[in-house]
């Protein structure tokens, strides 16, 4: 039977229980909203450990815009339902109150990985990031914890926290999940409207397509055939497209600086910001 929790303490008590006996705990972060990405993440930790854990948790500190917070989709009901059917052991739903009894006031360093991309567009996002990951695995204590490639940028930032903190947890990433038209599966995908919809499978279609182009194009050629191609449609618009290496995310300028170039990139979709990588 699957256990809802909403105390660090309860949570604390059921997994000390779980770790004496010598199981072995994964955990998978999320802010709800449950859909078929969320859930390869859940399987995988139910697959690979004993015991898994998932938070269901919107984190305040991690939105930069106060209407986003207010309008984050809180579906806590069906999430359980199905937690529950993929095996997972205990969903910790916490209050902010609980998490942040008080103001969290630590101001996280982790260098260009999160000053980049999203860092720059996001002013204190990774940084609430890093206090609610850094806070769960605290509460958790887990051996392992899954993150999607969807936030690629997401887990350089989370690799280089747990580094920073000494923090012994294993940090697995998990591929993107995808709808068949190639759009990224994302909770913000229901805010689109059917036309807009129908035009967002543009950008996996463009980053995809773009693969077969290295390295006889430049990455400058790359670029631009990337964001020349999304922004010719209507509604749609690049916010920043960047090729980087995966490790340090520092744009490259030639396929020979990196072994490991990954394309981030951020389209707004009429309101709609969506975010895509792909590996070349
Ligand atoms: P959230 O957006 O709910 O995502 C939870 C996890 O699911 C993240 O690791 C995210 O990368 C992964 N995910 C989302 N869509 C995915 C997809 N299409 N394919 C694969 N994985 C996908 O990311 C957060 O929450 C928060 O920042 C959090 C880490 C929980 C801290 O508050």
């Amino acid at each position: 039977m699957m256990k809802i929790v909403n105390s660090i303490n309860e949570l604390r008590c059921h997994l000390a229980e779980d770790k004496q006996k010598g199981k072995r705990i994964g955990f998978v972060p999320t802010m709800g909203a449950l859909h078929a990405g969320h859930l390869s993440l859940v399987n995988r930790c139910v697959s690979e450990n004993d015991i898994c854990v998932v938070s269901v948790f919107v984190n305040p500190t991690q939105f930069n815009n106060p209407n986003d917070l207010l309008t984050y989709p809180r579906t806590l009901e069906n999430d359980c339902r199905l937690l529950e059917s993929s095996g997972c052991n205990y969903v910790f739903a916490p209050t902010v109150e609980e998490m942040y009894p008080e103001p969290d006031t630590r101001v996280f360093d982790f260098g260009k990985v999160s000053q980049v991309m999203e860092g720059a567009r996001r002013p204190g996002h990774f940084n609430g990031v890093a206090q609610i990951v850094s806070k769960l695995f605290y509460a958790v204590e887990p051996d392992v914890a899954y993150f999607g490639e969807k936030d690629f940028q997401q887990i350089a930032v989370i690799r280089a926290m747990v580094k920073q903190l000494d923090i012994p947890v294993e940090i697995v990433d998990c591929p993107i999940q995808r709808e068949v038209d190639g759009l990224a599966l994302s909770s913000r995908n229901t805010r689109l409207t059917p036309e807009q919809r129908q035009k967002a499978p543009v950008i996996a279609r463009t980053l995809k397509e773009s693969i077969t182009f290295v390295p006889e194009k430049s990455v400058r050629e790359v670029l631009d055939y990337v964001v020349s191609t999304i922004n010719a449609v209507p509604e749609m618009e690049v916010e920043y497209f960047e090729i980087v290496d995966g490790n340090t995310l520092e744009s490259i300028e030639n396929w020979s600086d990196t072994s490991y170039p990954v394309g981030c990139i951020t389209v707004y979709c009429g309101e709609v910001r969506l975010i895509d990588n792909i590996k070349y």
